[in-house]
């Protein structure tokens, strides 16, 4: 029997059991999916155990992105661009990070029939994801993007790969079609984001990552200023059926029962 894992810390509010283990058993296949609690220094472990394959993939979250980069074999193109890695897969007994967050973002957007091609895009946060979603964002042919966050100098290290991000200050007004948190504030239900922007956001998107709790301040602020509200449930279910690609070759449909079995956890 196969057997993969989501490692993270936290970890406890990881959906990917429960959405990888629904399309094993609609696909027949034999293996299982489970969450396990790591520590940083327990990485290169998970390392070895793939490699002396007792286990079969992992996906990779929170805070630990870019933390195990430096102890996998090899990275596709893309992890390799963004930095960033959320997928483990053995190829000719090499250890390969890959990234379906790209992707995964993009795909929830085409979901939405949201078209972002020309918008202008304010992105709160410069952490672990954060280059994932400016590369989509570029693939998408956004007009501008904005990037916002309490540490500059992480924003300017982002700024090294992507260019042609606007840097702003924390709390500072900027203009906007859509806007993006990829902080992790919201996580808490009293986390709060002050947003310096008109009162009225009629037509435009408000978008967060977080997936839990479904509706965060930051939507919520959205959903006051009449904007279009989106979580990141969508993202995160396109991430794994692509993730599930990788490692099965099939790619599961992702159909109405999927989507309410994942937002009526
Ligand atoms: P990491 O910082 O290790 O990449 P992450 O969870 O991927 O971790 O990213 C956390 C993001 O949330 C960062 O953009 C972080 O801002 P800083 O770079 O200033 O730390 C942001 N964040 C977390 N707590 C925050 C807070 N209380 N106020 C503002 N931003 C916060």
């Amino acid at each position: 029997m196969k057997n993969f894992l989501v490692i993270g810390n936290p970890i406890e509010h990881s959906l990917s059991p429960k959405i990888h283990n629904y399309w094993i058993k609609q696909n027949n296949i034999d293996a299982i999916y489970e969450k396990k609690l790591l520590n940083k220094n327990e990485l290169s472990n998970l390392v070895q155990e793939i490699r002396k394959n007792k286990i079969s993939g992992a996906n990779i979250t929170v805070p630990f992105k870019k933390e195990i980069i430096n102890l996998i074999d090899e990275l596709t193109p893309l992890a390799k661009k963004v930095n960033s890695v959320n997928t483990l897969f053995k190829k000719d007994n090499k250890i390969i990070g890959g990234n379906t967050d790209v992707k995964g973002f993009e795909m929830s957007l085409k979901h939405i029939k949201y078209n972002i091609a020309g918008k202008n895009v304010l992105i709160l946060g410069a952490g672990g994801v954060t280059s994932s979603i400016i590369c989509s964002l570029e693939s998408m042919g956004v007009s501008k993007i904005a990037i916002s966050n309490r540490t500059i100098q992480k924003a300017v290290e982002i700024k090294k790969t992507f260019p042609s991000l606007n840097i702003i200050k924390w709390g500072d007004a900027a203009d906007f079609d859509a806007i993006i948190n990829t902080t992790s504030l919201g996580l808490k239900i009293n986390d709060k984001i002050e947003i310096n922007t008109s009162q009225n956001c009629k037509g435009k998107l408000f978008y967060d990552i977080i997936y839990n709790p479904k509706k965060t301040n930051f939507l919520l602020e959205g959903e006051r200023r009449n904007s279009q509200i989106e979580n990141g449930i969508l993202m995160f279910i396109y991430q794994a059926q692509l993730a599930f690609k990788i490692w099965h070759g099939i790619k599961p449909e992702i159909d109405k029962k999927t989507i309410d079995l994942i937002t009526n956890d």
